[in-house]
């Protein structure tokens, strides 16, 4: 069935319906960024795991480190549903698979969005481990049509111009910034930082060069990752507050490609050597930054819900 009618998301909510009890239908999402999913661990009492394979209209995630279900039950005695992997670009899905999940949960009564991701800082007052409150977005792929709205618009989600000026809610960013400095651990043990600022959307799976490292920064964006914006848009069409945070897993450094005009010949070392080393970011970085502070960011989540 095609994504451009309302049809295929009520089934989906139908079918997560007939799936759990009464009391388990959420009020708030939760979207689990790479190496965070351990949150659903968490949930207090009952659980009700729905594998996204048996969903209609949902896809399977391909992504090394994402479970690929919806997990319901209480957090902080909240109803929520986490979803414990979620679904890129990059894996090849059409912009409207990405978001299919938001819309059901609308469906099904959620209210609260919140979203956390990976991302490389690019602002260089931050460090690897803070956790950065997204308050604006700047979505090239968005700009240029990579845009989960593109396409019939499905009026009763919203409208057809929707205003994306104010999609991370200040009001939530409040909650969170309480919550933070309402916990010592995180605060004086943990160390845990917490900063607010803009998040680069690039579709990936390359991650980014140094020229467009250069560019970001121009544009004024603090961190560069790959998920979150078009859930977040798609959510601000239907009406949900949402909240999304970036779990800083590498600095970018703004060096230069070696240049052939400049390669030098270094003497000592008998041999020719480009002037200036560029720093790779990796997978395997970003999966182990992501780790060490996993307990950390389930908690701050987990003190947010207790105050929603
Ligand atoms: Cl897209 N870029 C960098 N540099 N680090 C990241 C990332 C992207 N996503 C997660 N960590």
């Amino acid at each position: 069935m095609e994504l451009n009618s309302i049809e295929i998301y009520q089934q989906a909510a139908d079918y997560i319906r007939s799936k759990i009890p009464k009391e388990a239908v959420p009020s708030i999402a939760i979207i689990c960024g790479s190496g965070l999913g351990g949150l659903a661990d968490t949930i207090e009492g009952e659980r009700v795991t729905i594998r996204y394979e048996e969903i209609p209209g949902f896809v399977k995630s391909t992504v090394e480190g994402h479970a690929g279900q919806l997990v319901f039950g209480a957090l902080s005695g909240k109803r929520v549903v986490i979803m414990q992997g979620r679904f890129h670009s990059y894996e090849g899905f059409h912009q409207k698979h990405v978001v299919l999940p938001v819309r059901v949960f609308k469906l099904l009564g959620v209210e609260t969005l919140i979203v956390t991701n990976a991302a490389g800082g690019l602002n260089q007052e931050f460090n690897v481990g803070d956790v950065m409150l997204l308050n604006d977005h700047v979505s090239l792929p968005g700009l240029v049509g990579v845009n989960p709205l593109v396409g019939r618009n499905i009026d009763e989600f919203g409208a057809r111009f929707p205003a994306v000026n104010d999609v991370y809610s200040l009001e939530l960013r409040k909650v969170a910034v309480r919550a933070w400095l309402d916990n010592p651990y995180l605060v004086n043990e943990r160390k845990l930082v917490l900063r607010e600022g803009t998040y680069a959307w690039i579709v990936g799976p390359c991650y980014e060069t140094d020229a467009e490292c250069r560019m970001l920064n121009k544009m004024e964006c603090d961190v560069v990752g790959m998920s979150t914006v078009p859930e977040a848009v798609i959510a601000k069409q239907c009406g949900m507050k949402v909240l999304a945070f970036s779990l800083v897993t590498d600095i970018v450094k703004y060096g230069y490609p070696a240049r052939a005009l400049d390669i030098v010949r270094d003497e000592r070392a008998g041999k020719e050597v480009a002037k200036v080393k560029v720093a790779e970011t990796t997978h395997e970085e970003v999966l182990a930054a992501a780790a060490a502070r996993a307990l950390d960011l389930q908690i701050l989540v987990k003190d947010i819900v207790a105050n929603i």
